[in-house]
């Protein structure tokens, strides 16, 4: 083997196993093993930030928090065959109108939301006997939203739609008191010319016991969590502990 052959041989294993070493690698991994995930995060969005982030497609947006989804980390489309079937959930409707709408969407009878939340989600959600089937999936996650009851709470401590701006880490702290766990917070981060991030997500995070659990992530691990869904240009991410403003209206 010539000298030049060897260095470049040399080079392509060093960057595949860097490249291994990164998260990528991981979700390539765990595609194959959607067993492997050990925590679920319970997502809420705030309608009105939703909307601000996709003005042309949403009016009137819920005035209360809602939920965007039920995550294992790091694992998607785990069974491409495994269809959703509206039929399967139509007891559970009423609420999931309410708790879970498209808030892009709002037609009632939109159900590509909830669609896509299964097939990305929730197929590889159950393997966990608890959450193996839409109803259980769509169910549970009903059940475990309304045991948080994170809008009440957070009117409880004072944290309500304001034209004045919170200090990040004030709620932070005041979630972590009500919950006895962290919370994952995610903003959008302010626009040109603005000073302040806006608060879109709140996430809990779950033991496969289904148990809270603190949620600690890594940076790069929540850079990825967060590309759920594409708004457009604009994305969120952790927020930072600075000014936060909490939207009432779009
Ligand atoms: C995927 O889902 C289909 C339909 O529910 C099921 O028959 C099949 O066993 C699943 N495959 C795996 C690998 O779980
Ligand atoms: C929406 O669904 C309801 C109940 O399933 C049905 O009665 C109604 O006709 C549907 N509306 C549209 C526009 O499809
Ligand atoms: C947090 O700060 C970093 C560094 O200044 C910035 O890149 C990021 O966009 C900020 N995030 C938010 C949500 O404002
Ligand atoms: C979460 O973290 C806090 C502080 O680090 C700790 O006191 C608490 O026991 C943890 N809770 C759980 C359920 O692990």
């Amino acid at each position: 083997m010539k000298p030049a052959t060897a260095y470049y041989l040399t080079l392509g294993c060093f960057c595949l196993a860097f490249y291994c070493g990164c998260t990528s690698c991981t979700f390539l991994e765990s595609e194959h093993h959607p067993h492997t995930w050990k925590k679920l995060l319970l997502v809420h969005h705030w309608p009105v930030t939703v909307c601000k982030m996709n003005e042309n497609d949403c009016k009137d947006p819920p005035q209360y928090w809602t939920i965007h989804g039920l995550w294992p980390e790091k694992v998607d489309d785990c069974n491409r065959t495994w269809h959703f079937d509206v039929n399967e959930i139509k007891d559970l409707l009423l609420n999931m109108r309410r708790y879970w709408p498209d808030v892009l969407h709002s037609s009632p009878n939109r159900t590509q939301f909830w669609k896509h939340e299964w097939e990305k989600h929730g197929t590889c959600a159950a393997t966990l006997e608890a959450l193996n089937s839409q109803k259980k999936y769509f169910g549970k996650t009903l059940d475990l939203y309304q045991k948080l009851d994170l809008n009440s709470y957070l009117l409880k401590v004072g944290i309500k739609p304001s034209t004045t701006y919170y200090q990040m880490t004030a709620i932070k702290e005041a979630l972590t008191s009500v919950y006895g766990v962290t919370p994952k917070i995610q903003c959008l981060p302010p626009e040109e010319g603005e000073e302040v991030q806006t608060i879109g997500q709140i996430e809990f995070c779950f033991t496969r016991e289904l148990e809270l659990r603190n949620c600690t992530y890594s940076k790069v691990e929540s850079y990825i969590m967060q590309n759920d869904w594409h708004f457009g240009p604009e994305e969120l991410s952790i927020c930072n502990d600075t000014l936060t403003y909490y939207p009432a209206q779009v």
